[in-house]
Formats: structure tokens, C-alpha cells, sequence
């Protein structure tokens, strides 16, 4: 091989590796060259057929050849390196200056009657309450029995009860018809004095715009040794206040009649229609908004207390029906519809967690 073929084979594998656009090339072209069977390895076994003279030229002359070519494909390999980083860099390239898209706690909502359980929850437990629960699936004990309503006595009727098929025995569970029963399960459960609140589903078999089958209480039970029927008014009326976000909210406690209170009392709420708008704690109508009274002594002992030295009240106020005043829902139908057109526009954003501190009036629907 002559020094001018020499030349020529390092000029075309130096365009070569230049040519090499990604590593995978210049890699080809690595071997083409140094590799084994490679146009320079080829080029340096020529040395072996060379005299003494030639060889003392040609060897350095070859070696450094292929130095040079090594030394070229390394820094060529280097750019492709760096290239390739930086392809995936902008390939991987989050722009966290976007502004973020559907975003869930823009687009759920949250269901009124979650939110009114919430800020009554919120305002009973300002006041000391404890927030109790109990079971949609009742026994007959606990809905009737240990609520001083006897076997058929005609409240029983009056409760359009859905009832589980009898078992064996011919018991019957069934949906409870009022969160009532929550009262004597945490009474048993606990020990006096009592405070809470137990907010929850109710079922009757009933429906029409005011009435859907499946429906929402909040039942309140105070229990100790001195509570009487003016707590019981001072606490419905602070709590309507607080939860109409009124000064003021009169009520009139009128007589009624509840095996399981003694006296009972129909819990009226001031108010008056301003066109559509039905304003709270102002005029001279009335709007009924739940159940109340003393706790009978016979409820007390069912559920062991000692009703010689422990009374109290208790209450129990529709929550759907507060939710509609409160919000203006004309339909209570529309409550349990699925239809999330409804939902945008009643529902609240999740973030707007009512609280007394935060101000229960710094929500806004998220429709509006
Ligand atoms: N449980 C009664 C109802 O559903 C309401 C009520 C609760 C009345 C507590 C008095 C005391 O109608």
C-alpha cells in the first residue's frame, strides 16, 4: 500500500464518522475500519509483508493512523452523545408554566346534601356536640320498640316502613324510618351525659316534590341532669341563625305529639316569601322543619339510663328540606336525579369545606 492509499483511507473514514448522524452509524463505521476485519486492521497487517526499510516508515505512519482515526471517533462519539441527551431532554420536557387542565377539584362537586351535613356538623360541634351514627338497615327494636312505639301501635303505620322479607323467627329487619334509632344505640353504647348530633339516611315509602323514598335527618339528643325545653329552644335557634347566617331566627315550638318525646313539639321556623325567595328569621310565616321535645323516660330506659335522675331533649330536623331553603332547590326530587347538569350547578367545589372559622358564607356555589 502506498503512503498516497494511506492518505485516501483516512480522508474517507474521516468523511465517514462525520457522516455518522447518530451513534449507531459512527459505531458501523468503527468497525468498518478498526474492527478485526476492518479497512485499517487490514492496512496494518500489510506491515508483516514489508521489508525491514519500509516497515520502520510505514509502521509509526499506520499506527498513528489508526490513533488518529480512534481519537476522531471518540470526539464525534462525544457529539452524538451530547445530541442525543439533549433530543431526550426536549422530548421529556415538562412546561410547568402550563395551567393545569380538568383539573378534578374544579370540575367534581360536591352534592348539597354533603355540604349541609357538613356545615351542620360544623355548628353542632362548635356548640359541643358529638356527631354519632348508626345503621340504615334497623331493627325493629331500635326504629320502634326502644323508641316507646309498641307493636302495633298506629305510629308504626304512619312511618310507611320498607321492610326486609321475615326470617325464620318472623323478624323483620327494615330501612330505618328516621335516625331516632341513633339515639338508643349511643346511648346504650356510652355513658351520660350525652351531646350529639347523628345526621343520616332515612327511608319511607313515600314520593312526590317534597317527599323522595330515600331522604336525610339530622336527629340532636342532650342528656344529663338538668337540661330542659329551654336549652332545647335556645339551640334550635342558634343553630338556624348560624347555619341561615341570621342574627336572629325565632322559632315556635308547637305541640305535637311523638311516642318517644314527652312533651313533643313541632320545630316552626320564621320566615317569609320575598317573591320566590323564601327569607329566613324575618316576617310572620311559618315553615316546619322538623320534630322535637323532652326524652320519654320509657326511651331512657330502654336504653339503660336512669330516667329518675337523667332528662333531656331531643330533636330531629329534615336536612334536605334545610338544603333547599337554604339554596333555593325548588324540587326535591332533583336531589337523587344522577343528572350532573344539576350537580354543577347546585354542587360545591371540594375545596369549599365549610367551617365556623373559615366563614360558613365564604362558599359559593360553584354554578353561580
Ligand atoms: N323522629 C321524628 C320523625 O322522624 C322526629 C323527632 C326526633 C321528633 C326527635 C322528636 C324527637 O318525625
Amino acid at each position: 500500500m502506498s503512503a498516497q492509499d494511506s492518505d485516501s483511507l483516512e480522508q474517507q473514514i474521516l468523511s465517514d464518522i462525520d457522516a455518522a448522524t447518530d451513534l449507531a452509524a459512527l459505531d458501523a463505521v468503527r468497525v468498518a475500519a478498526l474492527g478485526k476485519k476492518g479497512s485499517v486492521s487490514a492496512l496494518l497487517k500489510t506491515l508483516g509483508g514489508m521489508s525491514p526499510e519500509e516497515r520502520q516508515i510505514n509502521g509509526p505512519k499506520f499506527n498513528q493512523l489508526r490513533d488518529r482515526l480512534a481519537q476522531a471517533i471518540e470526539t464525534r462519539k462525544a457529539v452524538l452523545e451530547g445530541a442525543a441527551l439533549q433530543a431526550r431532554l426536549a422530548s421529556e420536557t415538562v412546561d410547568v408554566t402550563l395551567p393545569t387542565q380538568n383539573d378534578p377539584l374544579l370540575t367534581g362537586r360536591i352534592h348539597p346534601v354533603s355540604q349541609v351535613m357538613d356545615e351542620v356538623s360544623a355548628i353542632f360541634a362548635d356548640m359541643g356536640f358529638d356527631v354519632a351514627e348508626g345503621p340504615d338497615i334497623e331493627t325493629d327494636f331500635y326504629n320502634f320498640t326502644a323508641l316507646n312505639i309498641p307493636e302495633a301501635h298506629p305510629a308504626r303505620q304512619m312511618h310507611d316502613t320498607f321492610y326486609f322479607p321475615p326470617d325464620e323467627a318472623g323478624d323483620r329487619l327494615l330501612l330505618r324510618t328516621h335516625t331516632s334509632p341513633v339515639q338508643v344505640r349511643t346511648m346504650e353504647a356510652g355513658d351520660a351525659p350525652f351531646r350529639f348530633i347523628a345526621p343520616g339516611r332515612t327511608y319511607r315509602c313515600d314520593s312526590d316534590q317534597t317527599h323522595t323514598p330515600m331522604f336525610h335527618q339530622v336527629e340532636g339528643l342532650v342528656i344529663d341532669e338538668t337540661t330542659h325545653l329551654g336549652h332545647l329552644k335556645w339551640t334550635l335557634e342558634a343553630f338556624l341563625a348560624a347555619f341561615f347566617e341570621v342574627d336572629n331566627v325565632a322559632i315556635r315550638l308547637r305541640p305535637s305529639y311523638f311516642p318517644f318525646t314527652e312533651p313533643s313539639m313541632e320545630i316552626d321556623m320564621q320566615c317569609h316569601l320575598d317573591g320566590a325567595r323564601l327569607v329566613v328569621g324575618e316576617g310572620v310565616d311559618w315553615m316546619e322543619i322538623g320534630g322535637s321535645g323532652m326524652v320519654h323516660p320509657a326511651v331512657l330506659n330502654y336504653a339503660g339510663i336512669d330516667a329518675t335522675r337523667l332528662q333531656g331533649f331531643a330533636f330531629g330536623m329534615g336536612l334536605d328540606r334545610l338544603a333547599m331553603l337554604k339554596y333555593g332547590m325548588p324540587d326535591l326530587r332533583a336531589f337523587f336525579d344522577a343528572d350532573l347538569r344539576w350537580l354543577k350547578h347546585y354542587g360545591f367545589l371540594p375545596l369549599d369545606v365549610p367551617g365556623l372559622t373559615g366563614g360558613l358564607s365564604n362558599r359559593q356555589m360553584a354554578g353561580q
